[in-house]
Parts: structure tokens; C-alpha cells; sequence
């Protein structure tokens, strides 16, 4: 198997690492427009192979696309990450552009990869490499649900003083401060309801929390988050490689499910070999259906400035 991954920043190169670290492909190659990083990013990664226990071999390259040819799985984190006070949906003038460039050069020389979109704002620029592609819908998936659906188990988690392995729950819609949507209803702790342990305002704080998880990093950290949205992309890759028929949260091109079409949005999907394979349907309640088609519309708005900009 052979994984690239483009964009060797923060969150390019902490997907590569857990990736290596995995062992999910024999090659990985990290790309990257700056001149001699991603070069050094591997080989650094590289030599941390010993000391870990992984064999995939790790080599950078400095825009040249042909060294990532007959890639199985493509990552795209390509693009400016958001700066405090900033909304995902503002880097869209910038983002927007060089994701298209991108996704053509990779398919150019990895016409059959499953690719998986990071870069933000994710739902448009998902939307966007459909578009711009025109390759099947199943092999373009967004990573945005896995990451948010991480972060609300950590809140329920930290709420609940309990592991976050023994809790199920997930976020659908956006991935937008505003646009997400965690779905407390379904959320539980070994089956059973979280609401059995927390009360509601507690549940509506970890909600609330939840939707701002990326904005309370970028505060902190001045730039936005990696540890988290790199592993969750690795853990994207990983269904894929592994052909796992995992039940995630991802965005993926919607066609009537959900009450939508025309769109990428964050919904539960079965991801293996062959990108995401399946729509689950979850019975939303009015509430619920209420607070996604508000999603779809902000989405929506944004994804008409592709259009703007004649990009599709
Ligand atoms: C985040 O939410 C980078 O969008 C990513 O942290």
C-alpha cells in the first residue's frame, strides 16, 4: 500500500507520523510546496522507525507529484490553518484555490486513490473536489465528523470521569463552530444513555464545548489544532487501508439522504477499501432535522462562492 500525504505542517505531518507509527502502508510520501520541508519532516519521521517499530518507508517531496504516483489513499491538509477570532469558512478565498490545484495533480498520477480532505473549511472544499474531479463520490470523503465526534467523547468523557473508549457518541452536520451538531440523544456509556449520568445543562455544555473545540485551540495555541485532527485523519486512512467498515462521522456527498442533496455534509458512513460505502440512517427528531438543514443552508451559502470564484 502507498499513502501521501500533502501539506507537511502541523497537521500534515502529525497524520504521517500516526500513520507510520500504524504501519498502514509500505510507503508514505509527504508532500509539501515548501522547498526541502517535507524532505525534512521524513526523514526525521524515518528515523524514529527504530525506535518505534515501523517498517513503511517515509519519503518527502518538494511539489514534485510524480513521487507520489499510484497512491492507494491521498490526504489533502494543503492550505492556510485558521489564526484566533477567525471562522473556518474565512479561509475559503485562499484554501479554496489551491485544494483544486491539488486534487488534479494527484489524480493526475494516483487516478484511482481514495482521497481525504482536511483542509478547511472542510465541508467546501470536500464539496469542492467533487466537483472540481468529477471521480466517483464514494473515494472523496472529509475527515471534519471524526475529529468533532472525538472531541465530544473527550468532553463526555472528562464530564463523566470515565474512559472515552467506553463511550459512543457522534457529531453530524458541519464542521463549523455553528454548523456541527453532537447528537447527545445518541451518546451513550457502554449503552447505556449519557443522560442517565449528566444532567441536561451539563450535556449542554459539553455540546456547547464540543462545537467550539477547534476555536478553544486556535485560541490557545495561536494557530489551529494538530494532535487531534492528524489522528483522527490517520484513523480515517486506517478504515480504508484496513477495510475496516468502520462507523464514522465523515462528509460525504449527499444524494436525498438526510433530506439533502447537492451537498457535503457530516453524516454516519461506513468507511473501507473503497472510500465510504454506506449512509446510515439515524431517525432524526424535529429538533434535530431542524439544526441540519440550518447546517446545509450555511454550508450551502459557502459553497456558492466556489462558484463565485468559478472554480467549479
Ligand atoms: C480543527 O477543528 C483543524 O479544523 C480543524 O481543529
Amino acid at each position: 500500500m502507498k499513502i501521501t500525504v500533502v501539506g507537511a505542517g502541523a497537521v500534515g505531518a502529525t497524520c504521517a507520523d500516526n500513520i507510520a507509527r500504524r504501519q498502514l502502508a509500505e510507503e508514505l510520501v509527504l508532500l509539501d510546496i515548501k522547498d526541502g520541508f517535507a524532505e525534512g519532516k521524513a526523514l526525521d519521521m524515518m528515523q524514529t522507525a527504530a525506535l518505534l517499530g515501523f517498517e513503511t518507508k517515509i519519503t518527502g517531496s518538494t511539489n514534485d507529484y510524480s513521487k507520489t504516483a499510484n497512491s492507494d489513499v491521498v490526504v489533502i491538509t494543503s492550505g492556510l490553518p485558521r489564526k484566533p477570532g477567525m471562522t473556518r469558512e474565512e479561509l475559503i478565498g485562499i484554501n479554496a484555490g489551491i485544494v483544486k490545484g491539488v486534487a488534479e495533480s494527484i489524480l493526475k498520477y494516483s487516478p484511482n486513490a481514495v482521497i481525504v480532505i482536511i483542509s478547511n473549511p472542510m465541508d467546501t472544499m470536500t464539496y469542492l473536489t467533487l466537483k472540481a474531479t468529477g471521480i466517483a463520490a464514494n473515494r472523496i470523503i472529509g475527515m471534519g465528523g471524526i475529529l468533532d465526534s472525538a472531541r465530544f467523547k473527550c468532553y463526555l468523557s472528562l464530564a463523566l470521569n470515565a474512559s472515552p473508549n467506553d463511550l459512543q457518541g457522534f457529531v453530524i452536520g458541519g464542521h463549523g463552530d455553528t454548523t456541527m451538531i453532537p447528537m447527545t440523544r445518541f451518546a451513550t456509556y457502554q449503552g447505556q444513555p449519557v443522560s442517565d449520568f449528566l444532567d441536561a445543562q451539563t450535556l449542554k455544555k459539553v455540546a456547547a464545548d464540543t462545537m467550539v473545540g477547534g476555536a478553544t485551540l486556535t485560541s490557545l495555541l495561536g494557530t489551529s489544532a494538530w494532535y487531534a485532527p492528524g489522528a483522527a485523519g490517520a484513523s480515517l486512512v486506517e478504515a480504508i487501508i484496513r477495510d475496516q467498515k468502520k462507523l464514522f462521522t465523515c462528509c460525504v456527498s449527499l444524494n436525498g439522504e438526510y433530506g439533502q442533496k447537492d451537498i457535503c455534509l457530516g453524516v454516519p458512513v461506513v468507511i473501507g477499501r473503497n472510500g465510504w460505502e454506506k449512509i446510515i440512517d439515524y431517525p432524526l427528531n424535529q429538533e434535530e432535522k431542524t439544526s441540519f438543514d440550518k447546517s446545509a443552508e450555511a454550508v450551502r451559502n459557502m459553497n456558492k462562492v466556489l462558484y463565485d470564484m468559478k472554480l467549479v
